[in-house]
């Protein structure tokens, strides 16, 4: 069976394209989705590609990551990374490894961007490449 790969993304990510695009580029999400697609079909790997504003819909789809046997999770948080205990326990709770993913360098930023409690149970995190950070996840999602 053809392993399968969500790639979860939090607020404000959906505004991609013309949200501070000296800070995240100019793709736009679907930009994205389709970069993603098109890597993991190199990879042999099947993709279910997802955004949302809301901090506890991506705490139910951790959750279904689990129930449905999902290989791994390439998340970004966007600001939850930074406030989100659910997020963490979540993680914690699954069982499935989750690679924790950012356009930007948070660590560079402002400070307040520089704790992660996303990372605190990820296995890995990729960030500061631009789209790019989505397709070296994914490369390691696929070596997990
Ligand atoms: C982000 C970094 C976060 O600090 C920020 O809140 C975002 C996007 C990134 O992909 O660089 O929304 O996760």
């Amino acid at each position: 069976m053809t392993p399968t790969i969500f790639v979860l993304n939090g607020p404000n990510l959906n505004l991609l394209g013309t949200r501070e695009p000296e800070i995240y580029g100019r793709d736009t999400l679907a930009d994205i989705e389709a970069k993603v697609r098109a890597k993991a079909a190199e990879l042999g790997l099947a993709i279910d590609f997802r955004q949302t504003n809301h901090e506890g819909v991506l705490v139910d789809w951790l959750h279904e990551a689990r129930e449905r046997g999902i290989s791994a999770v390439l998340l970004n948080a966007g600001a939850y990374t930074h406030t989100s205990i659910a997020l963490l326990d979540a993680i914690k709770a699954i069982g499935v490894p989750v690679i924790e993913v950012h356009l930007s360098d948070p660590e560079t930023r402002e400070p307040f961007r520089h704790h992660s409690y996303v990372g605190l149970g990820a296995v890995e995190v990729v960030k500061g490449l631009g789209a790019g950070s989505y397709l070296v996840a994914l490369e390691k999602a696929a070596a997990l």
